[in-house]
């Protein structure tokens, strides 16, 4: 990976850690996204990787209307935004069923799709949206993950027909995030495709035998993206995420995906404790830490290093050409998990042409923003 095409002309007054956007690699991952769909109604990106506006609007540009969110608070950013469609991936219970109903009075201008995987909580929501208008509800399947979501097929039917009964919810379809389908060999994760497929097309047959409709099929991240966007399944919807910014994790996992990373970090040498140690100030509030430390974050031309340490303000690495290091160089670098490193960040700088030209608020980091 080479520098030059993220680093910022002159960064002298440009203080460390931040996190910066390319809008031009952003629209371009995003066309580049919508041609593997195969059209922009093929496709439904999660917006939880960039929670971010004018990200939004620039896919809307592009004529991406269709959005999947994790949180309340990503859904009424698109609310806000104008976005037509919109998924919250995320099983809601307790007051988030009262501030999702909230959330469907507030912007009618929108339709919000909620996700359901248990009988209980549906009768909850279908309780909280009584005064409002009838919502559309997609039934969470767990093919493979085991995270959230129906597993046994007859559960997942008898869960449809609940959702049909109810005089406030409308049957919206399903839902099928393969997060476990993350084999480096591309061979494997389309085999695992294939399969899932397969398990949807019994459901949906068994569905409709009851006359039940299917109105789309939510499916898929970003490493199973393709294989999603070649499935013949009708009405399918592809709904990748990360590979709207993209990251040193999945690059170096994936590379046969043809996406650009398009988010960075730009980062200081803070100090030079011992021969062999370069101290940034890269730390754990600055870098998203879920991934291993070893792989946590690809620094740019940066020389021969390993990660030795991980704090909330520093970062430790070990190079045998420490002395070459400057206090106060700056050092670029590509998170390996973008989606966890953006929500660390209040605001992103916008960099055209090696100048930072605009700072996008990272909008929906904040859980609550008015409802
Ligand atoms: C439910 C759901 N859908 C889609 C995605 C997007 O996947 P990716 O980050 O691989 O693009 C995620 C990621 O966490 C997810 O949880």
């Amino acid at each position: 990976m080479t520098v030059s095409r993220y680093q910022i002309h002159d960064p002298s007054a440009i203080p460390s850690p931040a996190l910066l956007f390319y809008p031009e690699l952003i629209r371009g991952n995003l066309s580049r996204m919508v041609e593997i769909a195969g059209g922009p109604e093929r496709l439904r990106p999660h917006d939880k990787t960039h929670k971010t506006r004018e990200i939004l609007q620039i896919a809307l540009q592009i004529g991406i209307r269709n959005h999947k969110v994790a949180t309340i608070a990503e859904a009424e950013m698109a609310g806000k935004t104008g976005v037509a469609d919109v998924f919250l991936a995320y099983p809601l219970v307790g007051p988030n069923c009262d501030r999702f109903a909230r959330l469907v009075r507030t912007f009618p201008q929108t339709r919000f799709l909620a996700c359901v995987d248990d009988p209980e909580a549906t009768i909850r929501l279908e309780a909280a949206l009584k005064a409002g208008p009838a919502v559309e509800v997609v039934v969470d399947l767990d093919v493979g993950q085991h995270r959230t979501g129906v597993f046994d097929l007859s559960r997942a039917v008898a869960l449809y027909e609940q959702i049909a009964r109810s005089p406030v919810l409308r049957c919206g379809g399903l839902h099928a995030y393969d997060g476990h389908n993350n084999h480096p060999d591309p061979e494997q994760r389309r085999r695992t495709v294939t399969e899932i497929v397969h398990r949807l097309e019994e459901l949906t047959d068994a569905l409709q035998r009851k006359g039940l409709p299917v109105p789309r099929i939510i499916a898929g991240g970003t490493p199973s993206f393709p294989f999603w966007a070649a499935a013949t399944l009708p009405n399918l919807e592809c709904s990748p995420g990360t590979c709207v910014l993209h990251d040193h994790g999945y690059q170096s996992k994936f590379p046969d995906l043809d996406m650009t990373i398009a988010a960075a970090l730009l980062g200081r040498v803070v100090s030079r404790p011992m021969p062999e140690r370069v101290t940034l100030d890269l730390g754990t509030k600055a870098v998203g830490s879920d991934p291993p430390l070893a792989n946590r974050i690809a620094l740019w031309d940066v020389p021969d290093h390993r990660i030795a340490g991980h704090y909330e303000e520093h970062l430790v690495l070990e190079s045998p050409h420490a002395d070459r290091f400057r206090l106060g160089q700056e050092v670029y670098g590509s998170p390996a998990h973008i989606c966890s490193t953006v929500a660390l960040y209040r605001e992103a700088l916008v960099v055209e042409n090696g100048r930072v030209v605009d700072r996008w608020p990272i909008l929906a980091r904040d859980r609550q923003l008015t409802i």
